[in-house]
């Protein structure tokens, strides 16, 4: 158990809880948590949509600025404090500070994520049931079966309770026997998966080398200034920033580990992963002569009508290992809501896990019914999986971010920085710098852009 911190006036904000037994545990646990839908989902068909090389070099420059600075703000916090993102911002500040509405709005974006989160991650999962039965007929019979499934409240729905249900039972087992023990299994399991679907990609396909120079070989000429800005926001989404995942997960740690060292490895392996899965999804694209951009319907239905030709053998892999990158996602959105209520509330975790993942199953019925529709700001009527989606990750996520990153860099004490950082060296004063002028500084253009504010940018269509 975690020695219990005391907060600045000296009150106990958390008293004993969990602890990552190893050093591996965190980094798979960290790592899961990033590694999910955005990186096997969103990364492939936005590169594709912006054009493959620049888009990726503008993506690992956004990485490096903002990311990683980030990454490591929330595990100076999450650690330092040994709390929850409420109850972390009282620790530094104090109880009743305003800085605390920081915790609250990533516990309301773990909430809100989770509820759609888990309708995608269903249809990954009924796309390995899919894919045992095997993919035939004609493209467009192929490509319907999205439309039904998504089309299909029943159907959603199920997927969406046995997704929820997975999260839930691991949550429920704790820091150590549930999300630590399920993601030394996941990630590794994960990981070898890729493998050998980017082996077939390299080797298997004709089109290895035509995947790698998509990806790898810049043109400048294809890059928008809205790929620049699509980059830095998935940047963001995809190392799980701006909604406290990374503070829970930091508070779990031992005070003997490095940070930098720590933050560095999740944001590699979160990359990494992200490129093998653009490498062996666009040599397979390419294989069969079809165009890189083809928008968010890229897992679901283009891949499905290639699946056709491969075989399950390699479609039942590609969707569990994007159930599996989506669960270990899951779940750290899931345990930054928990984790408040154990803290700061004194529930049980068996409590907390089971009344508010119940309530994201609820909320995530919501986004289940693709009927279901309001009007939004954005003037024509939307899907709630459309809305949240658009919400959290345009908003919220990039608001809690900024608001991270003011604190950690202009009220939060040197001391107490420096001391979680591990020294006061060069390489703080380089964090320091950046937290101060850099990464604020992108955010709020990320913040402006979701707000449709920027003046260079074109909003008339
Ligand atoms: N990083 C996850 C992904 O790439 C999504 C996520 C965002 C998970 C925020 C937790 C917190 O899919």
């Amino acid at each position: 158990m975690a020695d219990t911190p005391s907060s600045q006036n000296g009150d106990t904000v958390c008293k004993s809880r969990g602890q990552w037994a190893g050093h591996l545990g965190f980094i798979l646990a960290a790592s899961g948590s990033a590694i999910g839908l955005g990186n096997i989902w969103k990364f492939p068909y936005i590169t594709g949509d912006y054009g493959g090389g620049a888009f990726v070099l503008v993506y690992l420059i956004c990485v490096v600025i903002v990311g990683l600075p980030l990454m490591l703000a929330e595990l100076i916090i999450g650690r330092g404090a040994q709390c929850n993102p409420v109850g972390a911002f009282q620790h530094f500040h104090r109880k009743g500070s305003p800085w605390q509405l920081v915790g609250w709005l990533g516990v309301a974006s773990g909430f809100l994520i989770l509820s759609f989160y888990s309708i995608i991650a269903g249809w990954a999962i009924a796309y390995i049931i899919k894919s045992i039965a095997g993919f035939s007929g004609s493209a467009e019979t192929i490509q319907s079966q999205f439309g039904a499934l998504v089309t299909s409240p029943g159907a959603s729905i199920f997927w969406h309770t046995i997704f929820m249900g997975l999260c839930i039972g691991i949550v429920v087992g704790g820091v150590q026997k549930g999300i630590e023990r399920w993601s030394k299994i996941l990630m590794p399991a994960l990981f070898l998966i890729l493998l050998g679907l980017m082996c077939y990609g390299l080797f298997g396909t004709h089109a290895g080398m035509k995947a790698l120079t998509f990806l790898f070989k810049p043109d400048f000429h294809k890059l928008t200034a809205e790929g620049v800005l699509s980059a830095l926001g998935h940047a963001f989404f995809t190392l799980s920033l701006g909604m406290g995942a990374m503070i829970t997960y930091g508070s779990y740690m031992k005070k003997s580990e490095s940070l930098l060292r720590d933050a560095v490895t999740v944001s590699f392996l979160d990359t990494f992963i992200a490129l093998m899965a653009g490498v062996a999804i666009f040599a397979m694209v390419f294989n069969y002569g079809l165009e890189p951009s083809q928008g968010p319907g890229l897992i679901f239905k283009t891949l499905p009508v290639l699946f056709a030709e491969t075989g399950p053998w390699v479609s039942v892999p590609f969707f569990v290992l994007l159930a599996f990158a989506a669960l270990t996602s899951g779940i750290s959105l899931l345990e930054v809501v928990v984790s408040y209520f154990i803290d700061q509330r004194g529930w049980s975790r068996v409590k907390a896990t089971i009344l508010w993942g119940g309530m994201i199953y609820l909320v995530g019925i919501l986004s289940a019914v693709s009927s279901w529709q309001i009007p939004f700001i954005r003037g024509k009527n939307e899907s709630f999986l459309d809305i949240f989606d658009f919400i959290t990750t345009n908003y919220m996520l990039p608001v809690g971010g900024f608001l991270t990153c003011l604190y950690i860099a202009w009220i939060m004490k040197d001391k107490d920085r420096s001391e979680e950082f591990g020294s006061s060296g060069k390489l703080y004063r380089a964090l320091r710098f950046t937290l101060r002028y850099i990464t604020p500084v992108a955010l709020v253009v990320v913040i402006l852009h979701g707000l449709k504010l920027l003046p260079f940018m074109d909003y008339s269509h």
